[in-house]
Formats: C-alpha cells, structure tokens, sequence
C-alpha cells in the first residue's frame, strides 16, 4: 500500500471527474488515496505521500497560474517521489494533439516549469455549449468552426478516452 494525493484544477468539472476515476483505481489498489483542490495544496503535505498527481484543465489557452506555480515551487519534493501530471483540453481530441510530446499546452507547460515530472498523460476534454454563457459558446463555436469540431450550440460532446483514463490510473497505482 502507498498514499497518493491527487490534486485537481477544473472549471467545468471534467478534471475533477477523471481524477476521482483516478482515485477510484487507485483506492481499489488498495492504496491510500487523498483527492483535492489544488488551491487547497497547502493543507497537504506533499512530501507525506508516496505519489503526487496534479491534473488541470486548459482554458484559454492556459492552465490556472496555480497549477505551474504549485509545481515550480515544490519541484524538489514532487522530484522525490512519483509525480504524475496531466492536462485535460479540446485540442487533445485531434489525433495529432493528445500525447505529451505533441500536445502545445502540455509542451509550453513542462517549459514553463522546468522540469518533467515522471509520468504524464494528455486527455481530451469535453464540449458543453448549454453550460457556456453567451460569449464562452460562441468564442468556442468559432473556433470549433475553424478546427472543424462541432458547432451545435445544443451540443455535448465528451471526447475524454476513458480507457485511456483507466490505463493512466493503472500507472499511478502500480508499485
Ligand atoms: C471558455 C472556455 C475556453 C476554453 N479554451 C480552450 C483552449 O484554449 N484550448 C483547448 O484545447 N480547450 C479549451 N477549452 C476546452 C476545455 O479545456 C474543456 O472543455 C475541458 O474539458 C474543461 O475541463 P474542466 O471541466 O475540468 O474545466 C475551453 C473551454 C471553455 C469553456
């Protein structure tokens, strides 16, 4: 048995779903397993758990500054122990996007933190034009336009490979 902390950054919720899959693998295991906001990191001490996974959602074009700051901070602990990251974003649904070494968001992100944590994975998110508030729906819309993706504003389309998920949770529960 070893003690996993995952921490989420979502808007939506989608991040937060795929991390309690996460926890769901890595519970059943038989692992300790503590699932949190990563704006609530502080109340965790990372250097208390054997596995760290940090798992963000892409929004414009960005992760929440938190996400590269919590890792740029405690590089030296994360690097101790197994440190799983993953980024969550529609681009991922092209073929061509969804892994670490193709993915824009998470190539600028480990540049932008310096370091590579030990296991990464890259998840197509999800489309939810009836969540969105008028401007977010037709921001999005264009560019799904432009990127041939759906256009619907009814639409809801999750493109996540939960098998994918699943492999990813099999990886971080491993020992
Ligand atoms: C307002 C808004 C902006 C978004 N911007 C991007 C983006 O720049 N690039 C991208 O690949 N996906 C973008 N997405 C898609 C989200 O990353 C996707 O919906 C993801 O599933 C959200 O995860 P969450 O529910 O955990 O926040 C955006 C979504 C919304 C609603």
């Amino acid at each position: 048995m070893h003690s996993v902390l995952i921490l989420y950054s979502t808007v939506d919720g989608l991040t937060l779903k795929i991390c309690r899959r996460l926890e769901q693998i890595a519970a059943g295991a038989g692992h300790r397993v503590i699932l949190a906001d990563i704006q609530d990191h502080a109340t965790f001490d990372a250097s208390l758990f054997d596995t760290v996974v940090v798992g963000a959602s892409i929004r414009y074009g960005h992760h929440r500054p938190i996400v590269a700051k919590y890792m740029r901070f405690n590089r030296a602990i994360l690097q101790a122990r197994r440190c799983a990251f993953f980024t969550v974003n529609i681009v991922a649904r092209k073929p061509a996007k969804n892994s670490p070494a193709t993915n824009p968001y998470m190539r600028r992100f480990l540049k932008g933190i310096g370091w590579r944590p030990s296991q990464l994975a890259v998840f197509a998110g999800k489309l939810d034009y009836p969540r969105y508030d008028f401007w977010d729906r037709n921001i999005i819309r264009f560019i799904m336009l432009l990127t041939r993706g759906p256009t619907d504003p009814k639409a809801v389309v999750e493109f996540t490979d939960w098998e994918q998920v699943d492999a990813f949770g099999r990886a971080i529960s491993a020992d």
